[in-house]
């Protein structure tokens, strides 16, 4: 018998992305978001969901683009410090001594020091109570050479953080257990 836990945000696990913006002064800014997913395969979109009162939010508002930098999971400190400090207070690439990368085909920077990149360009913006869904759709994907098989990311490899809703903590993928697409059968008792 299951328990009833309400009404809560425990989709487990989520990604820990980190967004990136430039603010009015062209200053680059990283936050973490962990509401973030696919949302569209044509055209590719991905979307963010951002609380107004960050930074990032009117950072994306006027500028109409974000990029997404996903983590190794190295990066668990950096992510975590980019998901309490505010670019309205500090800057984040100096306080992580991170590197910021002006991308060539939207208004936003990435983390070069992240293995995979999304940029985005905003296409839709949905309010939704608390959070701001920010639907950018993918105008490039970049990734470091390394975290490559067969020419796309390979999730073993990039070794992506998560982010454990109920528990609150970073956890690192487990092993690879099948391919995708293969049971056209139900599995044999
Ligand atoms: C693991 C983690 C996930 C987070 N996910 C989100 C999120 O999806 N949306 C959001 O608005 N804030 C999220 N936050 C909080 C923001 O990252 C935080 O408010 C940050 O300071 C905003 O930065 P900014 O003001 O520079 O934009 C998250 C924080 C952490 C640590």
């Amino acid at each position: 018998m299951k328990e009833s836990l309400g009404a809560k945000t425990w989709a487990v696990p989520t990604p820990v992305w980190v967004v990136g913006t430039y603010d009015d002064n062209g200053r680059p800014n990283f936050m973490t978001a962990a509401w973030g997913g696919v949302c569209c395969s044509s055209p590719p979109c991905i979307y963010v969901s951002l609380r107004e009162a960050t930074y990032s939010h009117g950072n994306i508002v006027s500028r109409r683009a974000y990029t997404v930098s996903v983590p190794g999971e190295e990066y668990w400190r950096e992510a975590d410090y980019m998901g309490m400090a505010s670019g309205r207070d500090t800057d984040k690439v100096r306080d992580t001594e991170l590197t910021a990368v002006k991308s060539e085909l939207v208004d936003a920077p990435y983390v070069d020091e992240f293995p995979l990149v999304l940029e985005c360009r905003v296409v839709e913006v949905v309010k939704i109570g608390l959070h701001t869904e920010f639907i950018g759709e993918i105008l490039d994907v970049k990734a470091d050479k390394d975290v490559l098989t067969d020419g796309a990311p390979d999730t073993q490899k990039i070794r992506p953080l998560l982010f454990g809703t109920g528990d609150r903590g970073y956890h690192t993928v487990g092993v690879r257990i099948g391919d995708a697409f293969t049971q056209r059968r139900p599995p044999a008792p």
